[in-house]
């Protein structure tokens, strides 16, 4: 006798764009799972610039380039990746599909697409690293003591993860008012299983004192946080969550080998510009010294191009893979990266680019 795989979910003929899984998952997941994905920090100016920074730019095409050999190959910190998008660490992914982030490992392995696990995964990090097939990253926040961080870090580098991605722009959890009224109480089944005790981020509650003075903000890192992890660990660091150009030089003098420009999808300070605004004052900052990265709002391949013209090397998208995760699992997060890969494709032959080293300025129309 043979045993019957479950059946694969169908993806719905009709869904040929990322936005289309943001509807889709409306009947996949719960209103409350859907507030904590989606939602912004307070009144989510930020997260609605993110998007509309994008359709902002404009993009200038040529004609009669010739595409002959054309491809959208690059290297990071000496990794290959295909093309130049990655998976963003999404925190608590068994909120939305029972396999949670080994269900969006094999979606990106199948693409070949490298993903950054969340020091919040609701998987065991080892059990990631021994599925992949693709460049694996590991988000990771400071935890409030030293010896619980140099622990997880001892875990990631046994595990074989190949950078590490630091996220420095959330040491409280933003004032996330969507989520609050919906009522979302994190599922048991989602819970951070690489984490011995408690979230890292602080938001205070009613009835709690407020913020300063609380414990956790009393031990949120600083710069000297960021040194003593770069003497503990040779896999590459990157920083993410940079927005300030003053920042970006202070993180090159601390020896980090890329730069993550992102507001995290607007979920923590209201107010802040979109990720793509702030792009051209980092890029000037580092001056070509590191890799730089983006993410936020990340949603065509027009997307992509525009940030890559504009000094990035690379894309993260969050939102989107999981909306294609709770609607149809891996199957659902390869077809995510497949649309924004074909969508790059067909914006680079459309503005004379064979390869992403032909992407700049210039195909932006000024
Ligand atoms: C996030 N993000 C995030 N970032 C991080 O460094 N660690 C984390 O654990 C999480 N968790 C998380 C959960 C949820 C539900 C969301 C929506 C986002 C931020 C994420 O990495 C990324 O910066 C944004 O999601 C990018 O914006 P888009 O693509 O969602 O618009």
């Amino acid at each position: 006798m043979t045993h019957a795989l479950p059946p694969l979910p169908r993806i719905p003929a009709h869904v040929v764009a990322l936005d289309d899984y943001a509807d889709l998952s409306r009947e996949h997941m719960s209103e409350g799972a859907r507030a904590w994905l989606d939602g912004g920090a307070a009144d989510e100016l930020t997260l609605k610039d993110n998007r509309a920074a994008f359709a902002r730019l404009k993009l200038k095409p040529r004609v009669l380039q010739g595409m002959h050999g054309g491809h959208t190959e690059l290297s990071l910190f000496g990794q290959r990746f295909a093309y130049p998008v990655l998976l963003a660490p999404v925190a608590h992914q068994r909120a939305v599909h029972p396999d949670g982030e080994l269900a969006t490992l094999l979606g990106a392995s199948a693409m070949g697409a490298g993903m950054v696990v969340s020091t919040q995964a609701s998987v065991a990090l080892e059990d990631l690293a021994q599925a992949a097939h693709a460049p694996l990253w590991f988000q990771l926040y400071m935890l409030a003591d030293r010896a619980r961080t140099s622990a997880l870090l001892a875990r990631v580098e046994a595990a074989g993860y190949q950078a590490l991605v630091l996220t420095v722009d959330a040491p409280v959890t933003g004032v996330r008012n969507r989520e609050q009224r919906s009522g979302f109480v994190m599922p048991d089944t989602a819970t951070a299983v690489n984490l011995d005790a408690g979230a890292p981020a602080h938001i205070a509650r009613p009835g709690e004192s407020p913020l300063f003075g609380s414990p956790l903000v009393a031990a949120a890192p600083g710069w000297r946080e960021l040194e003593w992890l770069r003497a503990q660990t040779r896999l590459p660091i990157l920083l993410k969550g940079i927005l300030n150009p003053d920042d970006a030089a202070q993180a090159l003098g601390c020896g980090v080998d890329g730069i993550i420009v992102s507001n995290h999808g607007g979920r923590v300070l209201d107010g802040v510009p979109a990720s793509i605004d702030a792009l051209p004052g980092v890029v000037r900052a580092v001056d070509g010294a590191v890799p730089i990265l983006l993410d936020g709002g990340i949603r065509r391949g027009t997307d992509v191009l525009k940030a890559l013209a504009l000094g990035a090397q690379a894309v993260l998208v969050g939102r989107p893979y999981m909306h294609a995760l709770a609607s149809a699992g891996p199957a659902g997060v390869a077809h995510v990266l497949h649309m924004l890969r074909t969508e790059l494709e067909m914006a680079m032959i459309l503005s004379g680019c064979r390869t992403l080293a032909d992407i700049d300025q210039r195909i932006l129309w000024q």
